[in-house]
């Protein structure tokens, strides 16, 4: 094989990107539209071919298929090929190495493609096989975390189903989450149920509020999905689902960096050449701005 080719919601072509760099492999990536553009330029500066296509992953697909069939590329697909679920079992073997060997009671992971979600579930019951775990350790109870814009998952769970239907209008910001029939839906589902663990769908809006937390809490700054999945763990222990005792991991897949147009926060102030900084101790708030001009207006602060 000399060239791969891969549909992604954007990170994975970035990393698939780099890989086939370092393998001196060609890299075709295909990708929606609407993926932040410091994600495709990413790929592109990895010295991929990158393409962009109307709709989502799934139109990608389609795209990708059609290229392999074609040109006799290797198709990368998530699920396709074998290899992605291995490196993704690391996320596992790492969370509990980190916490001295043992397991936590949940993981709360953005589900898109289902890899990581799949991956962990694998690699913890290799660490029980092998016997680094025990053998009769539970496993943490897993939760995919979803936007209620593109929720097949959650949807096909509630219904009990072992099938997710394709999602039909998939709308979210949350880029890398936004799959509406992710290839290996049936076994992010077991994985699911065979853990006692749940499916959450998250508001954009939630989404966006929980990133500004993080950032102006934790000084973390986290990508959408890493939100989804903060909300969903949030909403989770408001509900009693975690209990206050827990011991419960969230993924944050990814830095909000990538994702510009999304960034939380107030646009700075502009001071001409010379100027000082004057605050007003009360006020104004809701934005008004106590002097100008400035980019973003905020409360003063005093
Ligand atoms: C930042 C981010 N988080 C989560 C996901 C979803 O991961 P998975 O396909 O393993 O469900 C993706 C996939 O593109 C992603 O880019």
């Amino acid at each position: 094989m000399r060239t791969l080719a891969l549909p992604t919601a954007g990170n994975a072509g970035a990393a698939w990107a780099a890989y086939g760099a370092r393998a001196g492999l060609e890299v075709v990536v295909v990708m929606p539209e609407t993926t932040p553009s410091v994600i495709r330029r990413e790929a592109a500066a990895c010295g991929a071919d990158v393409y962009l296509v109307p709709g989502s992953i799934a139109d990608a697909g389609d795209v990708v298929r059609d290229g392999c069939d074609r040109y006799g590329w290797y198709d990368a697909s998530t699920l396709k090929e074998p290899y992605r679920v291995e490196g993704k079992k690391t996320m596992g073997f790492e969370l509990v190495e980190q916490l001295g060997w043992r397991l936590p009671d949940v993981i709360v992971y953005p589900t898109g493609g289902g890899v990581g979600l799949i991956g962990m579930w694998k690699g913890l019951d290799e660490l029980r096989a092998v016997g680094w775990l025990p053998a009769d350790a539970p496993l943490p109870r897993f939760v995919a975390a979803q936007s209620a814009g593109c929720a097949p998952v959650v949807r096909a769970l509630a219904e009990g189903a072992e099938r997710a239907a394709p999602w039909e209008r998939p709308e979210t910001f949350a880029a890398g989450i936004r799959v509406p029939r992710p290839l290996g839906d049936f076994l992010i589902l077991r994985a699911l149920r065979e853990t006692s663990g749940t499916a959450v769908a998250v508001p954009d809006e939630a989404i966006a509020a929980t990133m500004e937390l993080a950032g102006a809490t934790e000084g973390m700054v986290v990508c959408p999905e890493g939100a989804a999945a903060l909300a969903a763990a949030a909403t989770l222990r408001r509900g009693g689902w975690i209990g206050a005792d827990q011991t419960v991991v969230v993924f944050n897949t990814g830095t909000g960096l990538l994702y510009e147009d999304s960034l939380p926060g107030r646009a700075p102030w502009r001071l001409e050449a010379g100027e000082a900084i004057t605050v007003m101790v009360d006020g104004p708030q809701d934005g008004a701005a106590p002097r100008g001009p400035r980019e973003g207006g905020r409360p003063g602060r005093g």
